[in-house]
Formats: C-alpha cells, structure tokens, sequence
C-alpha cells in the first residue's frame, strides 16, 4: 500500500506547479496531468476545476476491507491535494496493482461515482484542450473520456489532416477524429466495439461544431474484422491512428497489442494508401520504444510494404515517464 506522507504530497504539488507553469498559463488548455509518479502509484490530472486522483494500491480481491482501506486513504490524500489546489472537486480512482485479474475496480467501490472531495458539477463536464473542446465524465469508472497523454498526438493530427481522409481506430470518444476534423481532414472514419463511447463521440463533434454525420463516420464493431472488410471493399485512406488498448476481449477473441501489433499493422496498412502515413501508438510498459518499432518492422514486413520515413513523435511535459509511445510511420 502506498504510504502518505502530507509535507511530502505538498513539496511534490509545488515542485509540479512550478515545473508545469507554462502549461498552467495557457488559455486554450485546462486539461493535463500534474503529478505523474506511476512507479510510487500517484498520478493527479487537471479537468477545469475538477482533478482525479488515481492511486495504484494492492487490494485483495477476498477481502472487501482492502478496498475500503485504499479509498479512505485516497480520499485522505483527496482532502490535502482538494484544499491545496483550491479544486471544485476531486475525484479518485483507486487501480488494483493486479489489473486484468480478479478485481473489477467500479464493482469494488473503488472508483466512487460522486467526488471524494468537493462538488460535483453536471456531466458531461467541457474541458479545452489546443481550443479543441471535449466531454468528459469523471465519476464513470477508471477512464475520463479523455486521455490526457495524447494531446501532443491531437495536436499533431489538427495541424496535419488538411484535406486527408482519416481512419481512427479504437477510437473510444474519437477525441483523435475530432482533432483531425477540427484540422480540416476531408472525411474521418471512426472505429470502437463500444456504443456509450461513440454516444460521447458524436457529442464531442457537436461541440465543436461539426455536424455533418456523414463527412465524419462512427461505426461500431471490432476494428480487427472491419479492417480487412474496408481493404476488400476498397475503402482508401491517407492516414490511419493505431492505439488500440494493451488487453481487449472483443466477441471472444483475445487481442494483446504486446504480441498482436504486427498483425493489426498489417491490416491497417490494408486501407492505407501509397504514401499514406500511420500514427501506431501503445500504451505499455513491458514495450520500449525500440520494441515498439521492432513490432511495427514485423507488421511491415507482414504486408510486404516499407517504411518510406519513421518519426518517434515527443514525449509531453506532463507525462516524463513517457509510457505512451507514439511512431508516425510513412509507408511506401
Ligand atoms: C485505450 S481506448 C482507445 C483510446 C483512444 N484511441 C483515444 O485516444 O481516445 C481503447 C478503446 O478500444 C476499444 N476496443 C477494444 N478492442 C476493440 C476491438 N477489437 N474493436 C473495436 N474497438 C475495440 C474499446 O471499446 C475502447 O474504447
């Protein structure tokens, strides 16, 4: 279990104000990470005024009273961090160290539906990321709607989709599809095996002002048997996203982007035009970057296409552990 120690929590909350200050006095963005200490089990990210507190702790899937013990703490640490950043609320979200195995976080109790410090404000909540808006609801879960550590990724994709027709698979809220449509892509295709995600989707284009349904596409399905329906039907794109989850059970069949990263490349690349260019990301921490471009060698390979130029994209200010990794590929 994690331990507490107040004087420590409030040097660590200072020194991360001071660090990310440049971030803090931007007035298109009021949402990113303030403490990323993923191997001492804290992170803290900023939403407006609303912060969530993730804790990663040990509970024990036979005893209730190490998950009761786990949210006391947390809301504990909640009160400190509420009080020194003055928040609205704060919301916790206690990860089981033992994820995929016996632990159902929102089953649990661990991830508390109301704030464990503060008010709750009306769901969805709007936050500006780049001047691009996006919903988000921070009582639903372990996820927000929103993953903070790709905003340099949207970013990229707003300042690049000029006139591209986009595919964005696993695209969970489609906050990549946006930034692309908000850049001026021509057409996106969204892809995601789960409808309340799509439902926050279509919102997050509305909110934009994006209305036009057929210009920016949502299916829903698994992104592994559509890819190679859209390559035989001929569906062309000039840029496809890649960031599927690290584990997935979509209709029976277990995806785990550690071993299956090649072969999800070799589809996308069923739909890419020549020339077109792939944004791969993977959010694991057994799989450095050379592994990482290791796996995305096979997929090539796999297809018998190369890469005409590969860029490791940067790594964000507010994440330095930097376990997302993201790979734009130009494939020939
Ligand atoms: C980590 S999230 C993706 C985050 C997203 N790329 C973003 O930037 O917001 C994983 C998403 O993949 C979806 N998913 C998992 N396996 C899938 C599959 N085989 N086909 C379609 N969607 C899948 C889940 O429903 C979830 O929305």
């Amino acid at each position: 279990m994690l331990a507490f120690d107040p004087p420590q929590l409030d040097l660590a909350l200072d020194t991360a104000l001071a660090r990310l200050a440049p971030l803090q006095a931007r007035a298109d963005t009021n949402a990113y990470r303030l403490l990323d200490d993923e191997a001492g089990g804290l992170t803290l990210d900023r939403y407006d005024a609303d912060w969530v507190l993730s804790l990663l702790a040990d509970v024990d899937p036979h005893d209730p009273r190490s998950a009761t013990a786990a949210v006391a703490l947390g809301t504990r640490v909640a009160a400190q961090v509420g009080a020194r950043l003055d928040a609205r609320a704060v919301w916790l979200k206690v990860r089981p160290r033992q994820a995929n195995t016996l632990v159902h976080a929102q089953l649990a109790g661990l991830t508390p539906p109301e704030p464990v410090f503060g008010l709750r404000s009306p769901e969805p909540l709007t936050i500006r990321e780049n001047g691009i808006r996006f919903g988000v609801r921070l009582g639903d879960g372990l996820a927000t709607g929103l993953y903070l550590d790709q905003r340099g990724n949207r970013r990229w994709l707003r300042d690049n989709a000029q006139d591209l027709r986009v595919l964005n698979t696993f695209s969970y809220t489609c906050a990549f599809s946006v930034a692309s449509a908000v850049g001026g892509a021509r057409r996106t295709v969204s892809l995601d095996a789960a409808q309340a995600a799509l439902t926050q989707a279509r919102a997050n284009f509305l909110l934009n002002g994006l209305t036009d349904a057929k210009q920016h596409d949502l299916i829903r399905g698994d992104v592994l048997a559509w890819l190679p329906k859209m390559a035989r039907r001929g569906d062309r794109f000039d840029l496809v996203v890649l960031d599927p989850p690290s584990y997935a059970l979509v209709d029976g069949k277990r995806f785990q982007a550690a071993r299956d990263y090649p072969t999800l490349l070799a589809a996308a690349l069923g739909v890419l035009v020549p020339g077109g260019r792939v944004l791969a990301c993977i959010n694991h921490a057994g799989v450095d970057a050379r592994r990482f471009q290791q796996l995305l060698a096979d997929g090539l390979r796999l297809a018998q296409r190369s890469a005409l130029a590969e860029r490791v994209m940067a790594r964000q200010m507010d994440f330095p552990a930097g376990r997302m990794k993201a790979i734009l590929l130009e494939v020939g």
